[in-house]
């Protein structure tokens, strides 16, 4: 099946599933992700906040606004990579997900993952480090976001080589305001890559 088709598939399986879900309201969006299929690079958040649960698409709040500042920084355009969260639905006042929810919605950002099959994949904070490290057997490296930010991690896939890059969730900079000059320094490792 080509890509196109498949993602359309996957995206119609996630939204009924989202319709089932304890986090479904009604007049929000589940955010399944958007971008290029043919992306190298794959962003992947957390989970929705309240602008993307009213409009479907990721990262168009606060931190969205920084995320697009640092992506202009490294040269890097939406359009040419792919962003999604691992929960699709947004969490009551944005609590973090449980681990729970990361393991029901997971099925959807693995296939995905399949999908578009990235050479790399940055993670956008914890939940979402801790959630790709796993799954690729890189759970002997894994520590906080403060300590492995911005390192590169390499593993061996049936479909090549993928490079994990775990980096501060772009939030943080609403926050503490001189995270921004951390973060722009990771993302100018993407442009290396
Ligand atoms: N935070 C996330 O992790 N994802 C979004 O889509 C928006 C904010």
């Amino acid at each position: 099946m080509e890509k196109e088709a498949e993602i359309e598939k996957l995206k119609k399986e996630c939204i009924e599933f989202c319709k089932k879900s304890p986090l479904y309201k009604d007049g929000t969006f589940p955010v399944f992700g958007e971008g290029s299929l043919n992306a190298d690079i794959m962003l992947v958040g957390e989970a929705p906040g309240y602008n993307e649960s009213i409009t479907g698409k990721p990262f168009c709040g606060a931190a969205g606004k920084i995320l697009d500042e640092l992506l202009e920084y490294a040269g890097l355009k939406r359009e040419d990579i792919f962003i999604t969260n691992i929960v699709k639905l947004r969490p009551p006042n944005n609590r973090n997900p449980t681990q729970e929810e990361i393991k029901s919605f997971a099925p959807f950002l693995d296939k995905q993952i399949e999908i578009i099959n990235p050479k790399i994949i940055c993670c956008l904070g914890n939940f979402s480090t801790g959630y790709i490290m796993k799954k690729f057997n890189l759970s002997n490296k894994l520590q906080g976001i403060s300590k492995i930010h911005g390192q590169v991690f390499s593993v061996s896939t049936l479909f090549g080589t993928i490079k994990i890059i775990p980096l501060y969730h772009p939030a943080v900079v609403t926050y503490d305001a001189n995270m921004k000059d951390v973060l722009k320094e990771d993302f100018k490792k993407l442009t290396k890559l």
